[in-house]
């Protein structure tokens, strides 16, 4: 999840590039570049480091003054974090910026190669940039609709062309691009929080359409240069409130980045509908060879590893331990060559997590890390590393980076059925086909947010509560509990609904809230009876289910019901609730959501 901006006018495009990079270092922070149009053409300046180390490169390095250009701050996917491989890349006549992920780079790098042309950098934006160049036959319009069908993936670009100075093109699919024009001249950026210095007034651009942006005006084209009006959009908070793109919390704005981190994770490992793991230099001889799993984590990574342990359990009948990592290491684990350690973390740096990884690889097993954080030390000391792309996670509470964990580790889990003969090409496109859903079921969801803060209230007075489910449900319960406790600071248990009976129920009495999940059709039935049993004994009851069933009235205070999804993908959207009811919960209690008492961000140490 990058930051990028640009901006052509009459101020000085330098100023304004970097002042809206630091609005944008948020989105990503390992490296950041500037490209600007001067006399002598267009010039780039760009370094690994913050946004404040470029500002320094450039007071040294520039006099220029100019009023068009292109700005980036990075969050490294593709390629290293280092100065080549920062942004802007230029190839040619070809100067650009890219927020998401190109899919199909390396087939256009070998294309490229065969003409002779390669790459300076390991990334696919200067690919990208390199597949324009070679498009380019003086019409920008037409370039960028050639190069619009051959580039495959997320995408938001922001173009110069060296024959076209003053002008900027920009298309997109799936990564964010608003724009806006002021007096002083056109801006664009991939978060509105750069905008509003110049302009309240903004508008999105449609995917697959093209933004050309001149001093005086904004032109939005379909890619056969027929002019169109995108409809326009105010922003109505200030900019106080900027970094957090107009939300009241980054735990807020996390929630809803969700569905563009999930495209974001999903996409470039999906080939002709399969599991792919090509770009990521993982090969199936990692799982074929296995014939035990443990998954190491703590928290919510830890949570996520729960979810995945059914999937792959399902899909290859081979064993899968979840472990707590401060207690896996410490518990002289049984571990040999035949053993596959996957651990799963954000931060890439929680102590207990990689002492676990240490662990295991001193006892001959296999690695594979599920890391958010580029080159951080779990991915770097691990054999194989599958990186979310969440883009940096700022709340203390995890969420996006806990629905894209999931997304990892299922297709993990494809893939191994795939390596282990287990499965068939067309149940796996079956599997990830649902696993695509997810994006566009998890955004529904997003549109409950008005009734779970509703709901929320309902907890106002609590002290104590208790998250039931079975299978999946416990897992995704365990996952409500932490986020509930950690930022409203209200006690709550995870429980196995069919272990109530088994002494807590004791402490179900009058108004005791129960948040229930049910959304597992083979235990449906048995969880409904578990509601009643609580419900009997007076507790209040916030149940999540599946869309299609039908629940008695008195069963509950509150039903919330996701969408029609397959219930082997119910996590994606159940946690999103959950992430909401733990919200709206610190929120009415007017707690600091972001930074909750006493804990941190990445748990370093032990
Ligand atoms: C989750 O909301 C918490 N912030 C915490 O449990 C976190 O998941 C845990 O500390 C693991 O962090 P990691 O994913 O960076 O390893």
């Amino acid at each position: 999840m990058c930051g990028i901006i640009g901006f052509t006018g009459k101020l000085d495009a330098k100023e304004v590039l970097l002042e809206g990079l630091k609005t944008l270092e948020y989105r990503g922070y390992d490296s950041a570049g500037i490209a600007f149009v001067t006399d002598g053409g267009i010039k780039t300046i760009k370094r690994k480091g913050k946004v404040d180390n470029l500002y320094n490169t450039v007071k040294e390095e520039s006099n220029d003054v100019t009023t068009c250009g292109i700005g980036h701050t990075r969050w490294a996917t593709h390629g290293g974090v280092s100065d080549i491989n920062s942004h802007p890349h230029t190839a040619g006549k070809v100067t650009l910026i890219h927020n998401g992920i190109i899919e199909n780079y390396q087939e256009l790098q070998a294309e490229l190669e065969t003409k002779g042309k390669k790459p300076i950098s390991q990334t696919d934006t200067e690919i990208a940039a390199m597949v324009i160049n070679d498009l380019y036959d003086g019409n920008p319009i037409n370039t960028i609709k050639k190069a619009d069908e051959v580039l495959h993936g997320a995408y938001g670009f922001c173009i110069m062309f060296e024959d076209f100075p003053g002008e900027i093109y920009c298309i997109r699919n799936g990564s964010p691009l608003v724009a806006g024009i002021c007096d002083d001249g056109a801006v664009i950026a991939s978060d509105v929080v750069a905008l509003i210095k110049y302009t309240k007034d903004y508008f999105v651009l449609p995917e697959h359409q093209i933004a050309k942006l001149t001093p005086d005006k904004i032109t939005v084209m379909d890619l056969d240069g027929n002019e169109l009006c995108p409809e326009m959009l105010h922003v109505s908070w200030d900019i106080a409130a900027a970094r957090k793109g107009g939300y009241d919390y980054f735990m807020l704005k996390e929630i809803h980045e969700q569905p563009e981190a999930l495209r974001n994770t999903i996409l470039p490992r999906v080939k002709n509908g399969m599991p792919d793991f090509t770009t990521d230099g993982i090969s199936d001889d990692l799982f074929t060879d296995c014939n035990r799993i443990i998954i190491a984590g703590c928290g919510t990574a830890m949570h996520a590893g729960l979810v995945g342990k059914n999937m792959i359990e399902k899909l290859i009948r081979v064993p899968v331990s979840v472990e707590i990592a401060s207690e896996f290491r410490y518990a002289d684990p049984i571990v040999d060559e035949k053993t596959l350690l996957i651990t799963i973390s954000q931060s890439g740096e929680t102590a207990d997590t990689l002492a676990a990884l240490r662990l295991a690889k001193e006892k001959g097993a296999k690695t594979l890390s599920i890391v958010n954080v580029k080159g951080s030390s779990i991915a770097r000391e691990s054999d194989y590393v599958l990186y979310t792309h969440a883009g940096p996670e700022i709340a203390v509470a995890s969420t996006k980076a806990y629905t894209v964990q999931l997304a990892c580790i299922y297709l993990t889990a494809f893939r191994m059925a795939i390596a282990k003969k287990c499965i068939s090409d067309a149940e796996v496109k079956e599997l990830v086909a649902c696993l695509m859903k997810t994006i566009e079921d998890v955004e529904k969801i997003l549109k409950y947010d008005k009734q779970i803060e509703t709901i929320a209230h309902m907890l106002d007075k609590a002290e104590d509560l208790f998250f039931i489910g079975r299978g999946l449900d416990y897992a995704l319960s365990c996952e409500g509990s932490i986020k509930l406790k950690e930022i409203s600071y209200i006690h709550s248990e995870a429980y196995a609904a069919g272990e109530l009976k088994h002494g807590t129920i004791s402490l179900i009495t009058d108004n005791v809230p129960c948040i229930a999940l049910a959304t597992q059709e083979h235990v449906y039935a048995k969880m409904i009876s578990n509601v009643q049993e609580v419900r009997s004994r007076g507790a209040g009851v916030i149940l999540i289910t599946n869309a299609g069933v039908t629940v008695d009235a008195a069963l509950c205070d509150h039903q919330i019901i996701l969408p029609k999804m397959d219930d082997r993908f119910a996590p994606f959207g159940a946690a999103v609730v959950l992430q909401y009811i733990a919200y709206y919960a610190a929120v009415s209690r007017g707690l600091n959501v972001d930074q909750p008492r006493n804990l941190a961000k990445s748990v370093t140490v032990e």
